[in-house]
């Protein structure tokens, strides 16, 4: 049995407010706890999108009813909330800046849209980009321009991570997360698993990537900060419809798919606590969890299945994936909050780590 600290993810879509039908703060936390993460960072692109006062109201109000692990909301950036936003910092995970297009309709397309965020929002407080390739090195050079940090979420291409490790040497303050799926999958389809696999299900943003870009990110670990989720849950009906929205649930497969890693001696235990408690609590600047640890049986192996899942969306890109290291118990300030495979504090258990 291995003890973990309090672990991070943050990068979660909870869908509500809005879109419950895929998940709610109930069902998220349900999912977080059932995956050994004790602490979420929930993303503004619901419906509407959080982006003033009264929005993040509406989604702290949900959460203080139903979260059951600690959380925190970030605030999106849009074409005219810049002289806002800096009044909410204080109460919110950070700022979100989605600068390339994805689900949902927070998009700032206009460069000149981008100036204001980075010169008001406060520089002690987190902003996080949605940036893809050339994005993500226009908005480097804002952070060096600016003179503030910022948080690439996840990362996939190989060019990415080679920019982010040079402007990391350049002294620039950027740091960035990568998620499971980008380190474990690519986009590459065998002949036997095509027309098996429903195309919708693979759509994620950014993009599943090459060989090259994914063997990129496990040579560059040392580069990389975090490790996030990007839980994005759409129904196993949407996902299969003409339409397919992009995003996977993941907040349930995270840690088993590192576990597995670490069994197959490509990570270390000390690389899970840096990328999933030391990093996102410094960057996140997130309070210690007092009494909080995760227990894992890293001999335990077992099959994931959606089936066996919290999240309300009812399916997971890993489906049957064989995996070695099991979530066993979860100690959130002091109480047991998932054990034998249940979740054991009620809805309103879990804290917003920005509450004054
Ligand atoms: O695949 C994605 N889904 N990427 C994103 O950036 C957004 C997310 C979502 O909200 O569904
Ligand atoms: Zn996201």
């Amino acid at each position: 049995m291995i003890k973990l600290p309090a672990l991070i993810d943050p990068h979660v879509h909870v869908r509500e407010p809005g879109q419950i039908h895929k998940e709610d703060w109930d069902t998220a936390t349900q999912a977080a706890l059932a995956g050994g993460i004790t602490t979420i960072l929930a993303m503004p692109n619901t419906k509407p999108p959080i982006f003033d006062k009264s929005t993040l109201e509406i989604s702290l109000n949900a959460a203080a009813q139903k979260a059951r692990c600690d959380y925190a909301q970030f605030v999106g950036a849009g074409p005219d909330n810049a002289e806002l936003l800096p009044s909410l910092a204080v109460h919110a995970a950070g700022l979100k800046m989605y600068l390339d297009s994805t689900f949902g309709e927070l998009r700032l397309d206009d460069m000149s849209l981008w100036t204001p965020h980075f010169i008001n929002f406060p520089k002690e407080y987190p902003v996080v980009l949605h940036s893809e390739s050339r994005t993500m090195a226009a908005g480097i050079l804002f952070a060096a321009i600016y003179d503030r940090p910022v948080h690439i979420a996840h990362i996939s291409l190989k060019e990415e991570v080679l920019l982010i490790k040079a402007a990391k040497e350049k002294g620039i303050k950027v740091t960035c997360e990568v998620c499971p799926h980008h380190l474990f999958m690519t986009s590459q389809v065998s002949d036997e698993e095509r027309g098996k696999k429903k195309e919708g299900r693979m759509e994620v943003r950014p993009r599943l990537a090459t060989q090259k870009d994914v063997d990129a990110l496990w040579e560059n670990l040392d580069v990389i900060d975090c490790f996030a989720t990007d839980h994005a849950p759409h129904t196993v009906e949407e996902k299969d419809s003409e339409n397919p929205p992009p995003g996977f649930p993941g907040l349930e497969t995270i840690l088993p798919l590192l576990l597995t890693a670490v069994s197959e001696s490509r990570l270390t235990i000390p690389d899970i606590i840096q990328k999933m408690h030391t990093n996102p609590r410094r960057i996140f600047n997130l309070p210690e969890q007092a009494e909080t640890w995760v227990e894992v049986d890293e001999n335990a192996s077992y099959e994931i299945k959606a089936a066996d899942q919290f999240t309300r969306c009812n399916w997971t890109p890993f489906e049957g994936w064989k995996v070695k290291g099991k979530i066993m118990k979860v100690v959130l300030r002091g109480k047991t909050a998932f054990a034998d495979g249940k979740v054991l504090v009620s809805a309103g258990y879990g804290r917003n780590v920005r509450a004054q």
